[in-house]
């Protein structure tokens, strides 16, 4: 069985073309693979072929409706969006492809391809003259842009009697390219504790310090982990983000706490990666009963949080680590300052306090350095910025000499 598609969630989205006859092909590929399948048409698709095709292929019904009564919750898209672990949209035309990079939602396929956090692929399939045309070209591009992954079109004789790019990508091609989404396994089987999202400082009971880390880029780094094939622990600050699957998730709220939980489980593992922002200070005292508007001036004494990944990096035979440094001017200076003073294999540098990048943004631009080399990550979405920088964690890892 191909390792990476192996106990898979794919979901297959299906728009009307002719390609579509080998979208059939396609599930039955995929699940000889060991993936499990559930597909989604268009109205367009069923002018095709008829859904009882793919239900029969894939055992379980192909919706073409974005309401449903049926349905339990009568939200099937947000449970496809939950369930699938890729979405491959194949083929996909260019009317789907246009309303995708517009962020429309005006049938169950696209409505579940913006709920859903999982990887989204295209397999564009339409005449070569609509392929090249510049709208489609645009649409390309900001698609790419947001880290949809293209796979094809390929060139060739076309069914409407041209030739040129725009024929889809053949069944096997697309069970590849699929694949290889899922095995990049630059980690597998290494134990990886990540921390994501901020870290809350308690003055009383209604109110504490903390910042604006939304917990995006850690855990897309600790999804990115878990699809390299590594065990993943993800010690979280709170955040509303949707957990990773496959990762066991330990909440914490405070720096303390943080601290606490990574070093009770760091002896059980080989990377460290702390994306968290940590809170350098908390309030000497935590007041139990909410502090009441009595004084004109209100001073608040802080002490300084433990250093979790400066402890982590201190211990003898510890970990792997990679620390994260959140700057607002000259970057590159102070992350190698940082890489030095906290003793660290690795530190992946990011701006903050600008929009596109840093805090609770979905795209970022990494500087990442290592002793004695580095290199730039250019902005794209935090998702795919992670799968990067887990395969250059991959690499330095196993080098010997580091
Ligand atoms: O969560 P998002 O909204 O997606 O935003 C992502 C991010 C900007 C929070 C993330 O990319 C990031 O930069 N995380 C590190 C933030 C930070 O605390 O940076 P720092 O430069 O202050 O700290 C340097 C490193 O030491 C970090 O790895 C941090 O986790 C660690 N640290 C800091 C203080 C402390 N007491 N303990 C620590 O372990």
């Amino acid at each position: 069985m191909m390792k990476g598609l192996s106990g898979r969630h794919i979901l297959l989205g299906v728009t009307g073309g002719i390609a579509v006859y080998k979208s059939a092909e396609l599930v039955r590929q995929l699940r000889e693979k060991g993936a499990e399948v559930r597909v989604v048409l268009t109205r367009a698709a069923t002018q095709f072929v008829t859904p009882l095709t793919f239900q029969s292929l894939s055992g379980h019904p192909a919706p073409a409706e974005l309401f449903d009564s049926t349905a339990e919750s009568a939200m099937r898209h947000i449970e496809l969006a939950r369930w699938a672990e890729a979405i491959l949209v194949a083929p996909a035309t260019a009317h789907t492809i246009a309303r995708l990079s517009h962020g429309l939602a005006d049938d169950l396929l696209t409505t579940l391809c913006l709920a859903s956090s999982a990887p989204l692929a295209l397999a564009p399939a339409m005449n070569q003259q609509m392929w090249c045309n510049l709208a489609t070209q645009s649409n390309i591009d900001q698609l790419r842009g947001r880290g949809v992954h293209l796979f094809g079109p390929a060139e060739g004789d076309q069914a409407c009697g041209e030739s040129g790019l725009g024929r889809m990508l053949e069944p096997e091609q697309l069970v590849q390219r699929l694949a290889g989404l899922f095995s990049e396994p630059c980690l597998d089987g290494v134990r990886v504790v990540v921390t994501a999202g901020p870290t809350l400082e308690d003055i009383d009971p209604v109110r504490y310090l903390g910042n604006r880390s939304s917990g995006k880029m850690g855990y897309a780094v600790a999804a990115a982990a878990e699809q390299a094939g590594a065990e993943v622990l993800l010690v979280s600050g709170v955040s509303s983000q949707p957990r990773p699957k496959r990762v066991e998730c330990i909440d914490v709220r405070s720096a303390v706490e943080m601290h606490e939980m990574v070093m009770r489980r760091i002896p059980q593992c080989e990377i460290f990666i702390a994306a968290a922002a940590v809170a350098d200070y908390r309030p000497v005292r935590q007041c139990k009963q909410k502090i009441k508007k009595e004084f004109f001036h209100l001073r608040l004494e802080l002490e300084r949080n433990p250093d979790i990944l400066a402890d982590v990096s201190r211990l003898a035979d510890g970990p792997f680590c990679v620390g994260f440094a959140a700057e607002t001017e000259r970057v590159a200076e102070h992350a190698q300052t940082k890489l030095v003073a906290k003793g660290v294999d690795m530190i992946a540098a990011n701006r903050v306090g600008q929009s596109g990048s840093g805090f609770e943004s979905n795209e970022n631009e990494l500087e990442i350095f290592w002793p004695g080399g580095g290199v730039k990550l250019p902005q794209t979405s935090k998702k795919k910025i992670a799968r990067q920088l887990i395969e250059l964690i991959g690499q330095r890892y196993k080098q010997p000499e580091r």
